[in-house]
């Protein structure tokens, strides 16, 4: 008996309850509700109130720039050709990165660089470069026109870092530094902004027949497998063995065809690596008129270059990979 009565008065209680609860539901709703909207509020103006000054974020911006300073940089390895304007423009650009040690202008004219181009562009960097670190500025002149000459050995180099790059394209300084980051953490493999596919030709029956896709590839399937040398970073490693153990036939190959040593170079950092290549997300400026790739018939002179590299190399060494590096301070929301 007495047990029935308590199990009516905890039914009574948990009713009673259960009203309340309805109540409190409400309440709560409505509080939590007005809590996100008061958090989300104040969460972008923390936000908007960090890109502007980044006051809480000094000391850890203050400890990245420490780190930076104390360990090396990169020599960038600019590509020219007869364009004085772009490259004065670009070289006064780079100078001003706060991490660059050497420029280096791989200069494959029939005439030396003439001694007013070699002034002003050794004004411009000792002028740019920042708070007295010094940027060192050397041409390398080269007898021969030849799209290896981009990839020469340079024996006495200091850093390890190679920045590889053509002379009409611009990237901002901090979208450099961080690439170099990304470069630093697997310094093995080419880390780059243009990011290139190949895919296997099934229907012509062809065993091992690649083609060459471009942008429009890359941007419908995430996938890549290359990155271009016109603006990538990779261990100066690579210039050695480009210049002394490639199969002489690919060198001669680019330097008859006027073109796929990027292409060379990929095929040969991804058989020494057997790994994919990295894709930096970055802003980039193009300053000169297009280059070569939007001439007609690019597309099948390229595919036929990675089928030449195949058949050299015994294999196709190229790695399939989705991974793409992005700086996480630049997003948004996370
Ligand atoms: C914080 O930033 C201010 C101004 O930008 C600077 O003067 C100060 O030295 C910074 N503090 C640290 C710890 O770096
Ligand atoms: C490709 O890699 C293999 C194995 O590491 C090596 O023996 C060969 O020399 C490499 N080929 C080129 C052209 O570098």
């Amino acid at each position: 008996m007495g047990g029935g009565d308590v199990s009516k008065e905890m039914g009574t209680c948990s009713l009673a309850y259960r009203r309340g609860d309805h109540k409190l539901r409400k309440f709560v709703t409505a509080r939590s509700a007005k809590f996100l909207l008061l958090s989300i509020i104040a969460f972008a103006l923390l936000t908007l109130a960090c890109r502007s000054s980044r006051p809480w974020f000094n000391t850890s911006i203050a400890v990245a720039d420490q780190i930076s300073r104390s360990r090396k940089g990169y020599t960038l390895l600019m590509n020219t050709w007869k364009r004085y304007d772009l490259l004065k423009k670009s070289v006064s650009h780079y100078a001003s990165c706060s991490r660059l040690d050497s420029i280096h202008i791989v200069w494959s004219e029939p005439n030396p660089p003439s001694e007013s181009l070699k002034k002003y562009l050794e004004k411009v960097v000792k002028k740019k470069a920042r708070d007295g670190h010094e940027v060192e500025l050397r041409f390398d002149v080269n007898r021969e026109d030849s799209l290896n000459n981009r990839f020469k050995e340079i024996r006495d180099l200091k850093t390890d870092a190679v920045f590889s790059i053509d002379d009409d394209i611009i990237f901002p300084c901090h979208t450099v530094d961080f690439a170099f980051n990304v470069w630093e953490s697997a310094p093995e493999t080419m880390v780059g902004f243009v990011p290139r596919v190949h895919w296997p030709e099934q229907s012509n029956g062809k065993a091992d027949y690649y083609t060459y896709s471009g942008w429009w590839s890359v941007w419908w399937s995430g996938t890549y497998s290359m990155v271009l040398s016109k603006a990538a970073f990779f261990h100066k490693k690579y210039l050695s063995l480009y210049t002394n153990n490639m199969p002489a036939s690919i060198r001669e190959f680019t330097t008859k065809n006027r073109n796929c040593e990027d292409i060379a170079m990929s095929f040969l950092i991804a058989n020494a690596t057997n790994a994919p290549p990295i894709w930096v997300k970055g802003k980039i400026y193009e300053i000169g008129s297009t280059g070569i790739s939007s001439i007609g018939g690019h597309t099948e002179k390229r595919t036929h270059c990675v089928n030449r590299f195949v058949a050299e190399f015994g294999r196709m060494p190229l790695v399939y990979t989705s991974m793409k590096a992005v700086d996480s301070r630049s997003l948004w929301f996370w």
